[in-house]
C-alpha cells in the first residue's frame, strides 16, 4: 500500500460514485467507456525511466496492442497494471473504483486482470482439462461460489473454454504432449475460466507457427467485446491481423495512437524502428 493516495483519474468519464461489478464477476460493464486508466505513470530504476509520465486509456471491450522497440517500457507497464512494479508517481485505476497502486498481485488478479507471460507455464504432467481445472480452482472466488453449488457450471464453463481455444479433442491428453502454440492457447483457456474483465498478453505467437499464429489472432479477435485486451506484440503481421487501436510505446511513454497504417507512416515512429 502506498502511503499517499494517489488523485482519481482526470478522464471525463471517470465516475468514482460507480462500482466496477455493477455488471458482476466476470461481466464488462457497458455504461462506462473506459475500464483501464493510466496517467502520468512514471516508474524509475535506479534514476533511469523505464515509463515515464505514461498516459493510456483502454475501453470496455476493446482490444489494444502495444508495440514499440524493445526497452520501450511494454513489459514494465503491463507490471505496473498487474501490481508486480509499484510506480513512483502517477494514477492507475480498473473500472471505476480499484485503485491499481494500493492493491497486492492477488487482488489485482482477483478484481478481474488476468496476465499471460511470454513463456507458457501449463501443468506438464497434468491433462488439459485438470489444467483448467487447477486454474479455475486457483480461482478463490470460484472456489467458493461455484464448486459448492454449481458443479455442473463448472464443467461446462471448462468445455466451453476448451472449444473456445481449439484443444476439445485434446482434453484427456498431458499437456507436456501439446505443440508449444497449443500450451500458449491452454495457457490464455487458464486465464479464461478465471473470467478475467481485462487479459493481458505478452507477445503471445512468439515461437508460433504461421498457422498457429492465424488461429490465435482469430481467438483474440473473438475474445474481444466480452474482454478487453491488451496485446504486447512484435510481430506486424500479427498485429495487423488483430486489426485494433496500436499504442507505439517510446522511451517509457506514448509515442504514437491509431490505427495500425496510420502509426507506421508516422515519420516518428518510423524514425524509431529505423533509427536503431
Ligand atoms: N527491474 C529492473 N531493473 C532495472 N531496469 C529495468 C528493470 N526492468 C526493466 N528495466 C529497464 O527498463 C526499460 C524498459 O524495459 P521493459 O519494460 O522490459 O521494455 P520492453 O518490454 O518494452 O522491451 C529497459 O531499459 C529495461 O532495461
Ligand atoms: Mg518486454
Amino acid at each position: 500500500m502506498s502511503p499517499v493516495r494517489a488523485p482519481p483519474p482526470l478522464h471525463p468519464d471517470f465516475h468514482p460514485e460507480a462500482s466496477i461489478d455493477a455488471a458482476g464477476p466476470g461481466k464488462l460493464d457497458p455504461s462506462h467507456r473506459v475500464i483501464l486508466y493510466l496517467e502520468d505513470i512514471t516508474v524509475s530504476f535506479d534514476g533511469f525511466r523505464a515509463l515515464d509520465r505514461l498516459t493510456l486509456y483502454i475501453d470496455v471491450g476493446e482490444l489494444r496492442c502495444i508495440i514499440g522497440p524493445n526497452g520501450a517500457g511494454k513489459t514494465t507497464m503491463m507490471d505496473v497494471i498487474t501490481g508486480k512494479t509499484r510506480p513512483d508517481s502517477g494514477t492507475a485505476f480498473f473500472g471505476q473504483t480499484v485503485d491499481l497502486t494500493r492493491m497486492s498481485e492477488p487482488e489485482i488478479a482477483r478484481a478481474g486482470i488476468g496476465r499471460k507471460f511470454q513463456k507458457p507455464t501449463v501443468f506438464e504432467r497434468h491433462t488439459v482439462f485438470e489444467n483448467l481445472e487447477l486454474a479455475m480452482k486457483a480461482d478463490k472466488r470460484a472456489r467458493k461460489t461455484l464448486f459448492a453449488t454449481l458443479g455442473d457450471e463448472a464443467r461446462d464453463r471448462i468445455a466451453d473454454t476448451l472449444r473456445l481455444v481449439r484443444l476439445a479433442s485434446e482434453a484427456g491428453r498431458a499437456a507436456g504432449l501439446l505443440s508449444h502454440g497449443q500450451k500458449q492457447w491452454l495457457e490464455i483457456g487458464m486465464l479464461l475460466v478465471q473470467e478475467p474483465k481485462l487479459l493481458l498478453l505478452d507477445e503471445p505467437v512468439a515461437g508460433m507457427t504461421d498457422e498457429e499464429t492465424d488461429r490465435t489472432a482469430e481467438l483474440i479477435v473473438s475474445l474481444a467485446g466480452e474482454h478487453s485486451l491488451v496485446v504486447v506484440e512484435h510481430d506486424m503481421a500479427f498485429v495487423a491481423q488483430l486489426g485494433g487501436k496500436v499504442t507505439v510505446l517510446h522511451e517509457g511513454s506514448v509515442l504514437a495512437e491509431g490505427k495500425l497504417e496510420s502509426v507506421q507512416n508516422d515519420p516518428r515512429v518510423v524514425e524509431v524502428y529505423l533509427g536503431r
